[in-house]
Formats: C-alpha cells, structure tokens, sequence
C-alpha cells in the first residue's frame, strides 16, 4: 500500500471536545500524528482530510479510488444517510476500510445502519482513536505490495 487516503466526515472536526465519552479525548489532529509516523516509518505517503460536506467527501472518494489509494473513511453521519458516498465508494472502485471510533451497534437504532459497510472491504469500530490504527494495519496487511 503505497498510499492511503484517510477521509473524515462531518463533526469530527470536533474530536477531543466532542462528547468525550462517547468519542475519547484525542483530537482528530492527534490520530493524524498517530496515523503519520505508523506511515512514515512503512513508506506510505499519507493524506489526512476532514471536511462537513458531502460533496466534497464524494470528491474526495473518488480521488483516492483513481489514484488506487487505499482509504479510511469515517463518514460520521453521513454514514448512516449518504447514498452518495456509497455510490463514490462503488463508482470509483475505492478500496476502502469503514472505521468509527464508538461501537455503532451499541447506540441509537438510527446508527446501526450503514450505507458504507455493504461497499467496504471491512468496518472496525469501538475502539476509539485506535479503530484508525487497526484500519490502517487491516489495509496494509490486505495489500501489502499494491
Ligand atoms: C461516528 C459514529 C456516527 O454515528 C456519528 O454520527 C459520528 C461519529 C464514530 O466515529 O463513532 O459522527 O462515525
């Protein structure tokens, strides 16, 4: 894996200030950092992005799907309700690892759908800002020379 694009979806802008006890104390800026020296020392060039708009997320997506990047994507609400950023994901072929840093499944019964997981290679989530870490190893692990 040569690169890998990690796309955060709306509000996580917030992380670190957000509802702590659901979300954890690192900022979103920390699981950059965190993200960036796992990269660094493996040679993987890496693109960290947020943003609170849909459009720009499909953008994106399909950026890192023509550029064979490997992608994270916590689309954070959007996940729940974004047929669009499904159709990127299927669209562009991205391979991409659907990761959340709460257990979805263990929340409101609105959260426990995901329009991400049916076109994602895998979902890891519940295990904070480490849910990216592990999503991150997952996709190193499934194309270890791409
Ligand atoms: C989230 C879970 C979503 O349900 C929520 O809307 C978010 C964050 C997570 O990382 O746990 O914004 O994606």
């Amino acid at each position: 894996m040569k690169s890998v694009h990690v796309l955060n979806g709306p509000n996580l802008n917030l992380l670190g200030t957000r509802e702590p006890e659901v979300y954890g104390s690192v900022t979103l800026d920390g699981v950059d950092d965190m993200l960036a020296r796992i990269c660094a020392a493996r040679g993987i060039v890496l693109v960290f992005r947020q943003s609170n708009r849909e459009g720009e997320l499909v953008d994106w997506i399909q950026e890192a799907g023509a550029a064979g990047a490997g992608v994270i994507l916590n689309a954070g609400a959007y996940t729940h309700t974004s047929i669009a950023l499904r159709d990127a994901i299927s669209g562009s072929r991205a391979q991409v690892v659907e990761v959340h840093l709460s257990n979805t499944h263990a929340r409101e019964q609105f959260r426990h759908v995901s329009h991400i997981a049916p076109v994602a290679i895998g979902t890891i989530q519940g295990f904070g800002a480490d849910s990216y870490r592990l999503a991150l190893e997952a996709l190193i692990a499934k194309f270890p020379a791409a």
